[in-house]
This record gives C-alpha cells, sequence and structure tokens, in this order.
C-alpha cells in the first residue's frame, strides 16, 4: 500500500536501481490469471520501475494457479526477478509445489516468539524455501515487549527486546521484515550483528511458542473470509 511512495522514493534517493531490493505483493483481491496480470503492470507503473526484485502472493486465497501463471510470464519476460508465496503452511505449500512450474524462492509468514512455526521451518529447509518472517514483532503488540523471559534475555545482552527477537530470528535461519516510521528503530533493528544469543536463550524463547494464540491463522475460516472480503485497491476495480 505504499508504492507511490517507494517509487518517489527510489527516484529521489540517490542509491542505484541494483543496489536497492524492491518487494511487493498482489492481493487476494487480484487472484486470478487476467487481473494478476493488470495488478503486477500497476504495481509496475506504481514504483517507477521496469523490474520488481521479489513478487509476492499475499494468501493462499482464490485463484491462486492464475496468479501464479501472470507472475512466471513476469517472470519469464524479466519484469520480476523472483517469486515467493505467503502464509502458506506445510501441506498447503506442498501442494502448490506439486503444481507450478517457477518454485516459490520464500515463504513469507508471520514469525515471531509466539508463533515460531516450527514444522513450517522444517518442511521449508527441507524444499530448500526461504523462512522469511513478516510482522516479527507482532505488529507492534505491546505484551511481546513486556514478556519477561524476552526482558531477562534482554537485560543480559544489553540489548532491546526487540533486538532479541531478531537475533533469534537470524539465529533460526530466518529472513526477518520488520517495519518503523523511526529512524532511531530502523538503526536499533539493524545493530544486531555484535551479539550471539547462547543455547539456553534458543531454548528459554522456544518455550513462548502458543500456535493456538495467533488470531491471524489462516485455517480459521473466519480470518479468510475477512481477508477474501478486504478490498486494498478501488482505482483498478473501476
Ligand atoms: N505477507 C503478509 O501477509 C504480511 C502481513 C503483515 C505484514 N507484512 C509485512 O511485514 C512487514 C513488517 O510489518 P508489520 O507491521 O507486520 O510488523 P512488525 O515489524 O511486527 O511491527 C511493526 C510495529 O512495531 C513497531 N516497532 C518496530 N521496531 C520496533 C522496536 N525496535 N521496538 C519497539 N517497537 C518497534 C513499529 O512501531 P513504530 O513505527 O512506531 O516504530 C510498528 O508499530 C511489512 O513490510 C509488511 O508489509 C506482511
Amino acid at each position: 500500500m505504499n508504492e507511490i511512495e517507494v517509487g518517489k522514493a527510489i527516484q529521489n534517493c540517490g542509491v542505484n536501481r541494483e543496489d536497492l531490493f524492491i518487494t511487493t505483493k498482489l492481493w487476494v483481491q487480484d487472484a486470478g490469471y487476467e487481473k494478476s496480470q493488470k495488478a503486477i503492470d500497476a504495481a509496475l507503473q506504481r514504483l517507477q520501475l521496469d523490474y520488481i526484485d521479489l513478487l509476492l502472493i499475499h494468501e493462499p486465497m482464490g485463484d491462486i494457479y492464475g496468479q501464479w501463471k501472470a507472475m512466471e510470464e513476469a517472470y519469464h519476460a524479466g519484469n520480476v526477478r523472483a517469486l515467493d508465496v505467503s502464509n502458506m503452511y506445510a501441506a498447503r505449500l506442498m501442494d502448490f509445489l506439486m503444481h507450478v512450474n517457477v518454485k516459490p524462492v520464500i515463504n513469507q509468514i508471520r514469525t515471531n516468539p509466539y508463533f515460531q512455526h516450527q514444522d513450517t521451518k522444517q518442511f521449508m529447509d527441507q524444499y530448500d524455501i526461504v523462512h522469511e518472517a513478516h510482522s516479527p514483532f507482532s505488529q507492534g503488540n505491546h505484551q511481546l515487549f513486556e514478556n519477561e523471559i524476552l526482558l531477562k534475555i534482554a537485560s543480559k545482552h544489553h540489548k532491546s527486546v526487540g533486538q532479541i527477537i531478531l537475533r533469534w530470528l537470524i539465529q533460526r535461519g530466518i529472513v526477518t521484515l520488520t517495519r518503523t516510521t523511526h529512524l532511531f528503530r530502523m538503526k536499533e533493528n539493524m545493530d544486531i550483528f555484535d551479539f550471539c544469543l547462547t543455547d539456553e536463550d534458543m531454548h528459554q524463547i522456544s518455550l513462548l511458542d502458543d500456535p493456538q494464540g495467533n488470531t491471524f491463522d489462516n485455517r480459521n475460516p473466519n480470518v479468510v473470509k475477512r481477508i477474501c472480503l478486504n478490498r486494498y485497491h478501488y482505482d483498478e476495480e473501476k
């Protein structure tokens, strides 16, 4: 939802295009072959780019095979460098892998100390699909920042809870994708490569896993309904 602003920033930032890695995604409302073709063109236009580094499917809902076909064509045409899925659990991902030509390189899935996806990660490792964590801070959920175990580990390493979470993901071999509107937090979130969590720290964090508490779980029919009804853009529908 910020492609226009990102496009302007790319034009004005003074960094060479090849030094930037630009990711965007197709919404469920764009599922299907023709809608996705249009959505890819619209994204390229908004971003003012002739290629996107990584393009993903937001959720495995609606006609994702038609959507993927349009993405594969954009990939072969050089308009997209890599294809990615999102929020796919292992069984769904297996089905998908069995029915597409260009394999997704990444599965972007909500992952944080409360939703660790240990099984899905194991499956992805087996099939060489990179696990990318979206919402590593549970979208700013303050409970996470006040968790006693995380606070204790943070204090021991003289780091913030945010840094502990990001470091924990990195040590699990997970690419992290966080978001902040504050420059000081951007710097903080990148400053995680001068320390290591111990095996005991990793074990303590592993005990926080609470998959049942995931209110965004797309195996819940109400969540699926809500996502399918969401509209993220209107212009292209007119
Ligand atoms: N594929 C999907 O289905 C999906 C779903 C959701 C999100 N995403 C992607 O995931 C990325 C992450 O976004 P997100 O909003 O979901 O999640 P997030 O990174 O879990 O949370 C962002 C929130 O955490 C706060 N924050 C950031 N760094 C912090 C720090 N060091 N200490 C304390 N608070 C901090 C930010 O507040 P301030 O701005 O005030 O710093 C913001 O409110 C986005 O690029 C988004 O596009 C993907």
